[in-house]
């Protein structure tokens, strides 16, 4: 793999020399390597696939993705540094070269496409709703959310899908996961519109208020998470794509996923023991 980081950096030099792109503000793998850090953006509300904890009284950003991005920044011998921001200003960031890459649970998407590279699909899934538990008996099948109001975080593939399926309701779009279901609790809003491993989470940890609607999935095509890159750092994409395919082979991805929803519950338990 060395061998291949070096050969990487090579091209990535090369092109570096002969190609007009070399204006643009991206980072190449070698001045990601003499820098000596990598920069990946995300958006830290979506558990398991990253949240934030407090560790030794500093906030601490966790999850799936920060330990595959941490293997990584290890297969590149460069320190990681995670950015919180919005979901929704992602691409641009990685667009612009603010960010290195982004790892957030992002489901490939043709739009988002034209703009950044996606690796390899890492984990697939599909959307639910979470519902408040007092309107179980309202919403049971997709037709019931024809004029509700659905809340959706902005800029996810979710707010296109509520604002596709459901053309008479009212999409609320919100920045972050966390303020959705606060508004879900306070019946602000009927539903929420997520992926399912996360609504899993958030209803794991709001049992008392909130629940999924029962065998309400939707599929969309090719959907499934990847990280995004900028389009003129094909070599870094490669070493994403290395490091991903061999996680998913050896089992490790599913051990990080298991490890991650039993850190977000444990964390619950903390918060309940308080
Ligand atoms: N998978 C959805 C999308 O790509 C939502 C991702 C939200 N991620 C996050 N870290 N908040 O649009």
């Amino acid at each position: 793999m060395k061998k291949l980081v070096k050969l990487f950096m090579a091209l990535a030099a090369l092109f570096i020399a002969v190609s007009p792109l070399s204006a643009s503000a991206q980072r190449s793998l070698e001045d990601i390597q003499e820098d000596g850090k990598i920069i990946m953006a995300t958006s830290a509300d979506f558990p398991p696939f990253e949240w934030t904890i407090m560790e030794d009284g500093e906030a601490k950003i966790v999850g799936i993705d920060p330990d595959l991005a941490q293997k990584i920044a290890d297969e590149l011998g460069v320190e990681l540094e995670i950015q919180d921001t919005s979901f929704e200003s992602l691409v641009t960031q990685v667009q612009t070269g603010r960010a290195d890459f982004a790892a957030a649970g992002m489901s490939y998407n043709p739009d988002r496409e034209n703009v950044v590279s996606f690796s390899d699909i890492y984990y697939e899934t599909t959307t639910s709703f979470v519902i408040n538990n007092d309107n179980a008996d309202q919403f049971t099948v997709q037709e019931d959310f024809n004029n509700a109001k659905i809340g959706v975080q902005k800029g996810t593939i979710q707010e296109e899908l509520a604002n596709d399926t459901f053309p008479d309701a009212e999409v609320v779009s919100m920045n972050k996961n966390g303020d959705l279901v606060e508004a879900l609790k306070t019946g602000r809003i009927d539903a929420v519109m997520m992926d399912t491993i996360v609504v899993s989470e958030f209803v794991a940890q709001n049992e008392d208020e909130i629940q999924p609607v029962a065998d309400l999935e939707i599929k969309l095509d090719d959907d499934g998470f990847a990280m995004i890159t900028n389009k003129a750092n094909e070599d870094l994409l490669a070493v994403i794509n290395e490091v991903l395919n061999e996680a998913l082979e050896s089992g490790e991805v599913e051990e990080i996923i298991e490890k991650n929803i039993e850190l977000n519950a444990s964390g619950a338990e903390d918060t309940e023991e308080e």
